[in-house]
């Protein structure tokens, strides 16, 4: 099997993965997984967590079927996750995770018509970079690339990615974006109750 096939790109819900993804895919072809949708699709859910409107899924099925891609692809595999550290590391080749500034991505979650506990619950995970956090213990940082996605077009972030997937530009590993310094406490607490009632 040959490995480092698997390209994530990864980010909380409204960084725009799936926007993001679609046009990479016109751009340069690759062909795009989204665990979510493949999880639901092929049934792997094991339960449904009513008081965070999620479903949990079967993890090590899920993992399997992309393992079973991995192998049986000759292209890279892009993989669009919010929580890329169920995924294997020796087929990941790197990992791209879209940040959105908290109070773009608070727009963006409204406009889907969220219940405020569920964008509170949201953007607060994105102020603590948490899926960032947790890509680089189950990856390393020198597999992880950073994009702000809050004020560019989606374009643009897939025309990057399509660039540093071919090698035509280098991009700075490593996590650097930390909304906590470019947010005043007032901005962090409108977030903090995320275990109240729904709205
Ligand atoms: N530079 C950008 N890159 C990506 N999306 C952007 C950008 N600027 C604005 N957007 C908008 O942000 C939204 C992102 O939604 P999208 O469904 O792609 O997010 P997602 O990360 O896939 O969320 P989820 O995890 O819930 O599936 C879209 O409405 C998109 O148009
Ligand atoms: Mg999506």
């Amino acid at each position: 099997m040959a490995l480092g096939k698997v390209i994530i790109v990864a980010g909380t819900p409204g960084t725009g993965k799936t926007t993001v993804a679609r046009a990479i895919s016109e751009k340069c072809g690759l062909r795009i997984i989204n665990l979510s949708e493949l999880a639901m699709e092929k049934g792997y859910i094991t339960a449904y967590d009513e008081s965070r409107s999620t479903y949990i899924i079967d993890e090590d099925r899920l993992v399997n079927d992309i393992l079973n891609l991995a192998k049986s692809s000759e292209e890279h595999v892009l993989v669009q996750t919010h929580y890329p550290e169920i995924i294997p590391r020796d087929i990941v080749d790197r990992v791209f995770i879209l940040r959105t500034h908290p109070l773009i991505l608070e727009k963006r979650l409204l406009e889907r018509g969220w219940s405020r506990r569920k964008i509170n619950e949201n953007v607060m995970a994105e102020i603590l970079g948490v899926v960032a956090s947790n890509a680089v213990n189950a990856f390393g940082s020198e597999l992880i690339y950073e994009i702000d996605t809050s004020s560019t077009k989606p374009e643009d972030v897939a025309e990057l990615i399509c660039l540093a997937v071919n090698g035509l530009v280098k991009l700075e590993p490593g996590v650097k974006i930390d909304w906590l310094t470019m947010l005043s406490p007032e901005e962090v607490f409108k977030f903090e109750d995320y275990l109240g009632s729904e709205e």
